[in-house]
């Protein structure tokens, strides 16, 4: 299939760290047994990835700037274009060897993405979308699914745990929509989550507290596959409000207004 330059570059730097994260992640699967656990071990190759895509990334596009995960804000000669890393999204899924995680990288240009890969090497699952290009899985065009009732639908979500998240306000979001959809899945890596609204596994997804590297590639993924990606009030603050709902236009609609219900004071 071919791709832009830009998608070129992006694809290789993910493809690049990828290898080197399928390395790591075989020898995590062994280190479980271990009673330490490989914490420190994944730490290194969160590391190792972003370092891998940060000099890809650089070389190509000399000027632009960088917000990553581990290392923060890069500033760039060019202040229109910022490269959206995570180098490692899934984590725990990777910590604990289950194969469910991704490299996403996503570029926006005066704040709004215009590209985004997002890779499970485990899967060899590419997911890539450019504004205005639409949205690919390997080289198959993504369209989200066209469910038109919620009472129907599979969604996707982030549950807080230890540590993480208000867990109070989620439960009564997570009553009101098992109450109203056929299943929640929470896979583990917001990247996919989003990645797999834009490919229709997922009918609609949400989740609270996300940062900006969790998201950029999986929002212009939804939107270039036909999706609608907003805050939880259906406005643009996503950021602002580190809330996040996705979904075809009736799916998205309806998980808005099943959320507004959990938020609404008795
Ligand atoms: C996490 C994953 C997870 C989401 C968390 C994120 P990380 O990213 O995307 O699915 O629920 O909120 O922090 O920490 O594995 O890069
Ligand atoms: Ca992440
Ligand atoms: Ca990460």
């Amino acid at each position: 299939m071919a791709r832009s330059p830009l998608l070129n570059v992006m694809v290789a730097a993910a493809r690049k760290a990828g290898r080197g994260l399928t390395r790591d992640y075989g020898e995590v699967e062994n280190l479980q047994v271990s009673m330490k656990g490989p914490g420190d071990f994944v730490s290194a190759a969160d590391k190792r990835a972003e370092q891998v895509i940060h000099d890809e990334l650089k070389k190509a596009r000399p000027s632009y700037g960088f917000l990553m995960e581990e290392r923060g804000v890069v500033e760039g000669d060019d202040p229109q274009h910022i490269w959206v890393v995570d180098p490692l999204d899934g984590t725990t899924n990777f910590l604990h060897g289950i194969p469910q995680f991704a490299i996403s990288i996503g570029l926006e240009k005066a704040g709004q993405p215009i590209a985004g890969v997002i890779y499970n090497p485990v899967t060899d699952e590419l997911f890539t979308a450019e504004r205005g290009g639409g949205a690919f899985l390997n080289d198959r065009r993504l369209r989200v699914a066209g469910r038109r009732e919620m009472a129907d639908s599979v969604i996707g979500t982030g549950v807080p745990h230890l540590g993480r998240g208000d867990h109070r306000a989620y439960l009564a979001e997570l009553q009101q929509v098992m109450a109203n959809c056929s299943g929640v899945r929470r896979v583990g890596s917001a990247a996919l989550d989003l990645a797999w609204t834009a490919a229709g596994r997922f009918d609609g997804f949400w989740e609270n507290g996300l940062s900006p590297w969790d998201i950029s590639a999986g929002i212009l993924m939804v939107r270039e596959a036909g999706g609608y990606v907003t805050d939880v009030n259906g406005k643009d603050k996503i950021a602002e409000t580190k809330t996040v709902v996705a979904g075809n236009e009736h799916i998205h609609r309806q998980l808005i207004d099943t959320l507004q219900k959990a938020r609404t004071p008795r």
